[in-house]
């Protein structure tokens, strides 16, 4: 094709960008062809750049207002105004710093995509090592490094290698960032945060296009008047230009919106109340403590096994404490109260759910996770499993709000083990006759008969935490059962914790 057309031979990129144009004479063309009914009173209106000023400045505003979008805003905006800067003077860099032919900037765009790819399709694998927040926060950093060692690379070889680098991190600043902000974003607030996040990346690309190519210039001046321009690293010498230093600062930018984002997420994540959702164990203390609770039917014979697990855990020379739901605490004690005297009357079983999780709350927080932070071993006489059978299942409030209800509560917190000691209902109320009834024994028989199915239905879901012990046996050899699972327990927090 040269031979017949000139121009080809001489250059022959002509030929891609002479197809370029034509695909965008033919989007032209078919665009011109579309019939665009216009609306009477529009016909007339014409850009106004008052409005356009007034949007700008509402999604500023917007931003503010919204902690986790501004966090993120600052770094991705300054991100692509890095972007704006490599693509304004990387051919220049590629040219007379680094000396190559001017092939190289194209062998650099590849290696960046390359990277980028990368960095991209190992961001899932990435964000099982770290919470995404941090690294949005350490990609950027690390991109930002990139930069500047590609910056300060006295050939177009190594200046790959860290191509390849920068555009692996990009990748990942981008796939976590966006995930993050998905994520966090509310529905209603979606299409605000990313049109403005939009809008102002794309002003920032275009001013940094500008404004670095103007600013590699008078780094340029500035190193002609005063200096030879030269250095050396590590017996490599190394030529001072106004790309490298555009570069650098460029790199410089980004640290510092890595940081300030930095500081903004962690503003962010205190502010920010901890959702009504499954996160169980989210809170865990760092505590060499063990949390056991037993739980089961009245009349299961908890309290007999509690006294003798107690007794034999102290026997092995640790330190116990015992306490009970509802109750534990002096304001837990008078919730307790309420719940089970028969003259309280029906509650609402919402009412209900509430009044044992703020029972709960109460003793967690005053004398469960502190006796955990101790190194103490925990028995709980019934906790949150007890709330997810008998309000969850068998007054109907659902096993899923229950617990979310309950994992706020206790922020999260749930015993190491749960044992269970299984018995069939009717056994259980027959063994309690003597006794009066509380407000909740009164439900009778088929309240209990649910309760006792639900136990074993939640057991089966968590096996992880659950040890179910048949309980119709007599006090000695149920507890053979309970010791080795005690022991279990014990055993493996010793292997977690060898120190202690
Ligand atoms: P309690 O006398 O401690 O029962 P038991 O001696 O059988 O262990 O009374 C607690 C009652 O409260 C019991 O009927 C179970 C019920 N309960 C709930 O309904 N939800 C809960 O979250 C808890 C802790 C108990």
């Amino acid at each position: 094709m040269g031979a017949r057309i000139p121009v080809l031979e001489a250059q022959p990129e002509s030929l891609a960008l002479i197809l370029d144009a034509g695909t965008f004479l033919f989007s032209a063309a078919m665009v011109a062809g579309i019939a665009i009914r216009t609306q009477p009173g529009r016909a007339t209106e014409h850009l106004d750049l008052a409005r356009v000023w007034r949007d700008t400045i509402d999604g500023i505003n917007f931003l503010r207002e919204d902690s986790i979008a501004s966090a993120m805003t600052g770094g991705i905006v300054i991100a692509f105004g890095a972007v704006g800067a490599v693509l304004a003077i990387g051919p220049v860099f590629v040219t007379s710093t680094l000396g190559a032919d001017p092939s190289g900037w194209g062998l650099v765009v590849t290696a960046f995509g390359v990277g980028m790819g990368l960095g991209m399709a190992s961001a899932g694998q990435a964000a099982k090592a770290l919470e995404r927040e941090l690294l949005f926060v350490w990609s950027l950093i690390a991109a930002a490094v990139a930069l500047f060692v590609l910056a300060t690379m006295p050939n177009l070889s190594w200046a790959i290698v860290f191509t390849v680098w920068l555009g692996a991190f990009c990748g990942l600043a981008w796939v976590s960032g966006y995930t993050l902000l998905q994520v966090n974003v509310a529905d209603e607030f979606r299409g605000r945060t990313f049109g403005s996040l939009t809008a102002m990346s794309r002003m920032v690309l275009f001013l940094s296009l500008a404004g670095f190519s103007a600013l590699a210039q008078a780094f340029q001046s500035l190193i002609d008047a005063v200096s030879s321009g030269q250095f050396y690293l590590g017996g490599q010498r190394i030529d001072l230009s106004g790309t490298r230093l555009a570069l650098w600062t460029a790199g410089l930018l980004v640290v510092g919106a890595g940081f300030n984002t930095r500081r903004l997420l962690k503003r962010y994540r205190l502010s920010r109340p901890v959702p009504l959702t499954l996160v169980p164990k989210l809170k865990r203390p760092p505590a060499t403590g063990l949390f056991i609770a037993f739980e089961g039917v009245e009349g299961a014979g908890k309290g007999t096994q509690i006294k003798m697990a107690e007794a034999h855990l102290r026997s092995l020379g640790l330190d116990v404490l015992v306490t009970r739901e509802p109750g534990g605490t002096s304001a837990g004690e008078q919730i307790r109260e309420l719940l089970l005297d028969p003259g309280t009357g029906k509650l609402d079983a919402r009412a209900e759910a509430l009044l044992f999780a703020a029972s709960r709350a109460q003793t967690v927080a005053s004398v469960i996770r502190p006796a955990l932070a101790e190194g103490k071993v925990v028995i709980c006489d019934r906790y949150v499993d007890s709330s997810l059978a008998y309000q969850g299942w068998a007054r109907g409030l659902g096993e899923p709000d229950v617990l979310s209800l309950n994992v706020w509560a206790t922020q999260g917190l749930f015993p190491d083990m749960v044992i269970l000691l299984h018995l069939e209902p009717e056994l259980g109320l027959a063994r309690s006759e003597d006794e009066p009834l509380d407000r909740m024994e009164l439900e009778g028989q088929q309240f209990l008969a649910k309760v006792a199915d639900a136990y074993l239905k939640i057991a089966e879901e968590h096996p992880e935490r659950f040890v179910v012990v048949d309980a119709n046996r007599d006090p000695a050899t149920v507890f053979d059962s309970v010791r080795e699972a005690l022991e279990r327990a014990v055993h493996e927090r010793d292997d977690h914790h060898p120190a202690s």
